[in-house]
C-alpha cells in the first residue's frame, strides 16, 4: 500500500546526513567540537596556515580536504583521515603533532564524524563566520569587565576640605571641571529630617547634590 504521508514523514526528517544540522547536532558541535578543533588545530590548519594543504576552519574545507584527499566521510569515523590523525593509528600523520588530545576530545570528534559531521560553519573563510569562537575571544579581551582590576590613583582637587571618603575626590573632580560643588553641608536638624522623611539607599550613599558656585 502506497502511504503518501508516511513518506512526506521521511523526506522531511531528512537523510541521516543532511546539509541543514538539527538545533542538537549544532548544540554538540558548538560544546564538543569547534573549541577542539579552535584550540588545537587551526593554528596550522586555519586562516594563517594550511599543513598539508588542509584547513579545517570550514565546512567546505573539511570535506574538501588536503593533500590525502577528504579531511572527513560523513558517518563513517573509521574511513576518516581526521579521526585517523587524532587517534594515531596511521604512523604518518599524527594530530596535534606535539601529544595525542585528551580522550573525551577524541571521543567527540569520533561521535561527531559518526552523526554525520554536522557543521553550521558554512561561512568560505573563518572570517565570515558569525559563529567564530576564537574571533570572539579576541574581541572579548578587551572588553573592560574583563580587565583587571586596578586601584586608581585618588584625584587631586580644589575643595579637598569637602573631601570625606576617596569617592568623594572623584565625584568632585568631575563636578570641578563642570565649574560645580558639592552643596554645603545639611544642618543636623534638615540632615535628620531629610534620612527620617526619604530615606533610599542611594540618598544614603550619595548625600550630596552638586550646585553652582
Ligand atoms: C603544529 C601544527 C599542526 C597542528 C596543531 C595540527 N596539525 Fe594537522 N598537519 C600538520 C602538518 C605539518 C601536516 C602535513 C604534513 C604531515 O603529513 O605530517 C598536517 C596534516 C594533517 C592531516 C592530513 C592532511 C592531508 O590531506 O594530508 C590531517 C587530517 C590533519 N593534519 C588533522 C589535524 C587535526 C584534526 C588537528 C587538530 C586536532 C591538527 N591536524 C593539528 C600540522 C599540524
Amino acid at each position: 500500500m502506497f502511504r503518501p504521508l508516511a513518506l512526506i514523514a521521511v523526506l522531511l526528517a531528512g537523510p541521516a546526513f543532511a546539509a541543514e544540522p538539527t538545533p542538537e547536532q549544532i548544540e554538540f558541535f558548538e560544546k564538543r567540537v569547534r573549541p577542539v578543533l579552535v584550540e588545537h588545530c587551526y593554528s596550522c590548519h586555519g586562516e594563517k596556515k594550511d599543513k598539508g594543504a588542509l584547513r579545517l576552519d570550514t565546512r567546505d574545507a573539511i570535506l574538501k580536504g588536503g593533500d590525502s584527499g577528504p579531511a572527513l566521510v560523513p558517518g563513517k569515523p573509521e574511513a576518516s583521515l581526521l579521526v585517523k590523525a587524532v587517534t594515531y593509528t596511521n604512523p604518518n600523520i599524527q594530530m596535534p603533532p606535539k601529544g595525542k588530545l585528551p580522550a573525551e576530545h577524541i571521543a567527540a570528534l569520533t561521535e561527531w564524524v559518526k552523526m554525520g559531521a554536522p557543521d553550521p560553519r558554512t561561512g568560505k573563510t573563518t572570517a565570515d563566520n558569525p559563529y567564530d569562537i576564537a574571533k570572539h575571544l579576541a574581541a572579548a579581551k578587551d572588553h573592560w569587565s574583563l580587565q583587571p582590576v586596578k586601584l586608581p590613583a585618588v584625584p587631586k582637587v580644589a575643595g579637598a576640605s569637602r573631601v570625606s571618603t576617596p569617592v568623594d575626590a572623584f565625584l568632585l573632580t568631575k563636578l570641578e571641571a563642570a565649574g560645580l560643588t558639592f552643596a554645603p553641608p545639611a544642618d543636623k536638624r534638615t540632615a535628620s529630617r531629610r534620612r527620617r522623611k526619604r530615606w533610599t539607599p542611594s540618598r544614603r550613599i550619595h548625600p550630596r547634590t552638586p550646585t553652582r558656585n
